[in-house]
């Protein structure tokens, strides 16, 4: 039983094929497809054009990362922060941004200031408000477009990791109003890894350096400067198109209230972190040894899904995907009611 989709989750056969396809023509002529003056420029042009429209961003103010992991790292890393400056964050972020923000701390003097996302009231230091679009602990979806506003207003910059959003809600970045905003497509929209996007907003895009400097560093436009980031697969990049289309084909509005249902409806026994969540949800965790727990629940039960030690205590995060049916959530609610 597959319940972690919120990590690393399976994609589509077609997605999967396209994938194929794309690495067959790579490898049939590598200089062909990879170099800046063959095709690759133009591949990557198609794909964003369509991620921009499904994302609804300007494709200009979108550039393809890795993952939402490097997006941030090339803005936190870009910031002109000192002494007396403030990033306020939630008090429920990623993990590794968590330390990434950290190391920008120390490196820079700026102060940290974590808050529950409802408590987040940028001030007269406040330089940087971070916060998530969908919290990676409890699955809940938060009002970032107010705080965004409420940032603009403070004159501070806002940032949102939107790791688990696209596929999972429904994006208008434009309209969003974030200054900066990253998603991953290789978790919820069911595309291939490694593939994410990093937006800005034309205003701060010249503030945001490339992650790696290379030969696109002195491009004229952001998606450009963000482009090569020396010999990586691209392939995963230029399927985008191919798992929103897979989406779009499947009625995904459909697919996701029938995953939020099922999970709705699942009697775990355990108390939830939220009621505002879609695909995936955190279950707040009593047991004397919740690493065991896990262990248990995969070796002994064979059910994948993950426990874990975040700032709301431990926590175990279900999360329900296309594929996911009754007899997962069923699965776990039997080995849960034999294990607590
Ligand atoms: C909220 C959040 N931000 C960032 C990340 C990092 O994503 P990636 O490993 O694709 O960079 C994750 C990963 O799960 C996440 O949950």
């Amino acid at each position: 039983m597959f319940l972690n989709h919120g990590s690393f989750g399976a994609c589509p056969a077609p997605v999967f094929e396209a994938y194929q396809r794309f690495q067959r023509e790579l490898e049939r002529q590598p200089v062909e497809f990879l170099a800046l003056e063959r095709r690759l420029p133009e591949l990557l042009d198609a794909a964003r054009e369509r991620l921009a429209a499904y994302v609804g961003a300007s494709p200009a103010n979108l550039a393809f990362t890795t993952n939402a992991s490097s997006a941030l790292n090339a803005v936190a890393r870009s910031l002109d922060l000192g002494p007396g400056d403030e990033v306020l964050l939630g008090d429920a972020e990623y993990g590794g941004m968590q330390i990434l923000w950290a190391y920008v701390a120390e490196r820079t003097g700026a102060t940290l200031v974590h808050r529950p996302f409802a408590e987040l009231a940028p001030g007269p230091r406040t330089r940087v408000v971070f916060c998530s679009h969908v919290e990676w602990t409890s699955g809940r979806v938060n009002d970032v477009a107010a705080l965004c506003r409420l940032a603009r207003e403070a004159g501070a910059l806002s940032i949102v990791d939107g790791a688990h959003a696209p596929g999972q809600i429904d994006l208008d970045l434009e309209a969003l109003g974030a200054d900066v905003y990253t998603g991953n497509c290789h978790k919820w929209l069911c595309n291939l890894r490694p593939s994410a996007f990093l937006y800005a907003r034309p205003e701060v895009q010249d503030m945001i350096e490339p992650l790696v400097i290379s030969w696109d560093f002195h491009a004229p436009s952001f998606p450009e400067r963000h482009r090569w980031q020396g010999t990586i697969n691209p392939c995963a990049y230029l399927t985008t198109p191919a798992a929103i289309d897979f989406q779009a084909k499947h009625d995904w509005p459909t697919v996701r209230r029938r995953c939020h249902d099922l999970l709705a409806a699942a009697e775990l026994g355990l108390e939830p972190l939220t009621d505002d969540y879609v695909q995936m949800r955190g279950f707040r965790l009593e047991h004397p040894d919740p690493p065991e727990l896990k262990r248990r629940l995969y070796e002994e039960h064979r059910i994948e899904v993950p426990v874990f030690e975040s700032a709301q205590g431990w926590v175990l995060r279900v999360s329900v995907q296309g594929y996911n049916d009754e007899a997962d959530l069923e699965a776990l609610r039997v080995a849960l009611a034999a294990e607590l």
